[in-house]
């Protein structure tokens, strides 16, 4: 099926404009979103076997996740368990509605299986968001897997107000979501990344933390997303805050903002432009820092690997390095919509392989005395 997609129907679609194709196609999973027998038509042939696994007291059918960004407004939520996802991240979303960067701002490395974007939270807002999920449920069509959201900040909102305009968001999402993820990593919105910082961060998540305590519906869990050019130190001065303002993990990486050292010259042009890097590229640099994270926690804070999975041997190093969960984004772009069974079939397949009976007993694998070499 992926030999299909990349071999006749990837080089169609990438005769065409990134981002206009990413709207036509979303636009279409939600005409197929509101039908159940689609949805099911869809799931025979992408759906995904059960690798259940448990991270902050969420169960999940499986561990691959659709990353933040590829479904923003929610138009397609109810179609990405029909494609084998055993959840989803939704938004990212602020609480002021915002059109974005100018076009174009996303860009293809095709050469590097890489994406360039500058999308800058294009989004409707946390309030329509949360009006489209309740209309989901409404209509009966709520995912069959766990929603997260992802938050971020309003480019009209001063980084001093950051915290309330967090809060605000989770307000309205947080009875429609099964845990949050605050992305202060993302390279395009001025000065958000300068909210990794520890002291901005933690008034954010004090902020977010005051309103989890609201209510009858109980606390949600919330994750800190983090930028791959992070420092080890930056980074372990987030996992400081772990305790104290209860993270419940930490999703590992954003995109971003350096390119790699051996470019292709025919790609040159495309990573000149401004912007977040995903895909391959990524991959070696996100697997570093979910290492470093596993082992400064003891593996006891869960991980959610992204950047640069494309098959089940990219997904099982993440996992092997510490993830409990992963996820991808480019992954799908490039190897269409049969990635997510073809990983789960292959994580299986690899504990099998290895007599292993679930796979909680991979998460970290290469730091236990089986060694690197004999795991991926
Ligand atoms: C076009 C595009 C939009 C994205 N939007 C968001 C976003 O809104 N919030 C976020 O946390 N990450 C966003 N990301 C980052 C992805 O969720 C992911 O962390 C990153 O692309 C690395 O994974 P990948 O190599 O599988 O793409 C976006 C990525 C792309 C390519």
């Amino acid at each position: 099926m992926s030999w299909f997609y990349r071999t006749f129907v990837r080089p169609a679609l990438f005769t065409q404009d990134s981002e206009e194709i990413h709207n036509r196609t979303l636009s279409a999973l939600g005409r197929v979103s509101r039908s159940e027998m689609w949805c099911d038509a869809l799931a025979t042939f992408y759906g995904a076997p059960q690798l259940p696994v448990e991270a902050f007291g969420v169960k999940f059918p499986n561990p691959l996740g659709l990353a933040a960004g590829m479904d923003k407004q929610a138009a397609a939520a109810p179609v990405w368990p029909s494609l084998g996802f055993g959840f989803s991240e939704l938004g990212g979303v602020t609480w002021h509605a915002q059109p974005g960067n100018a076009l174009p701002r996303m860009f293809r490395a095709v050469g590097d299986e890489a994406l360039i974007n500058r999308m800058g939270f294009n989004n409707p807002g946390a309030e329509a968001l949360a009006a489209r999920l309740a209309e989901w449920r409404r209509l009966g069509r709520w995912p069959a897997h766990p929603v997260g959201i992802n938050l971020g900040k309003s480019k009209i909102t001063p980084l001093e107000k950051a915290a309330e305009d967090y809060a605000n968001s989770f307000r309205v999402l947080r009875p429609l979501a099964d845990f949050f993820v605050v992305n202060v990593s993302s390279p395009n919105t001025p000065n958000l990344r300068q909210l990794q910082d520890k002291a901005a961060l933690d008034e954010i998540l004090a902020a977010l933390q005051e309103v989890n305590g609201w209510g009858s519906i109980g606390p949600r869990p919330i994750l800190v997303k983090v930028a791959p050019d992070l420092s080890f130190e930056a980074l372990d001065e987030i996992l400081e805050l772990a305790g104290p303002r209860r993270i419940a993990g930490v999703v590992a990486t954003n995109t971003t903002v350096a390119r790699p050292a051996a470019m292709d010259p025919a790609w040159s042009k495309i990573y000149s432009e401004t912007g977040g890097l995903s895909g391959r590229p990524l991959k070696a640099r996100s697997t570093e820092i979910i290492r470093h994270l596993h082992r400064q926690t003891g593996g006891k804070l869960p991980i959610i690997g992204v950047g640069g999975i494309f098959d089940a041997a990219d997904a099982w190093e993440k996992i092997a390095a510490g993830a409990t969960l992963v996820q991808v984004y480019t992954g799908l772009v490039y190897e269409g919509p049969a990635v997510a069974r073809s990983i789960v079939r292959g994580l299986r397949e690899r504990l099998t392989e290895r007599g292993l009976t679930g796979l909680s007993q991979a998460v970290g694998l290469e730091a236990s005395s089986v060694g690197l070499e004999s795991v991926v």
